[in-house]
């Protein structure tokens, strides 16, 4: 396994359109666990493929609290499938750190994705995991949280990051 680079915002490969992943390979389930490992690492409680510059559709997610058994949950090819109601939560994104905002997401939502045996499967989720399905999925078509805030939110944010990027080694 390895350790794989989080790009950060405004790196312009985030917003790229993830692409299907033809076949669940072992390549691909190398790169599920290089994924999970990276996430795990960060730490974060998700991981979308095109956060580590791979183009397809892919993301992985654990929202287990650090005192609870970890709970990998691997999504390749998702789609959702239902979104209900509205919730707001103060997100954070492994591509903006140090950023958390209130950000409008569904509070319902029933998914369908193949597993990282490439078995296909359905799930429903609220809450929390509502919210990080609809955050990663996003992901997958080069939406940001960002794109959800206000444009002068969206600027601040930007100034801190940059101002950040050019602070570390
Ligand atoms: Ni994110």
């Amino acid at each position: 396994m390895a350790r794989l680079e989080i790009l950060r915002y405004p790196d312009p490969r985030l917003r790229e359109v993830a692409e299907p992943v033809a076949a669940v390979t072992p390549e691909i389930q190398r790169l599920v666990e290089d994924m999970a490992e990276t996430m795990y690492d960060a730490p974060g409680v998700g991981l979308a493929a095109t956060q580590v510059g791979v183009k397809l559709r892919i993301f992985v997610i654990d929202i287990a609290d650090e005192d609870e058994p970890s709970n990998l949950l691997v999504f390749i090819n998702p789609e959702l499938l239902e979104r209900e109601g509205t919730q707001i939560w103060n997100e954070g994104c492994l591509s903006f750190p140090g950023v958390a905002e209130e950000v409008k997401r569904a509070e319902h939502v029933r998914v369908r994705a193949l597993d990282a045996q490439g078995q296909p499967f359905e799930l429903e989720a609220e809450g929390l995991l509502a919210v990080a399905i609809q955050h990663e999925n996003d992901h997958l078509d080069g939406v940001l949280m960002v794109d959800k805030l206000s444009a002068l939110k969206r600027k601040l944010i930007g100034r801190k990051l940059a101002k950040q990027a050019s602070a570390s080694p």
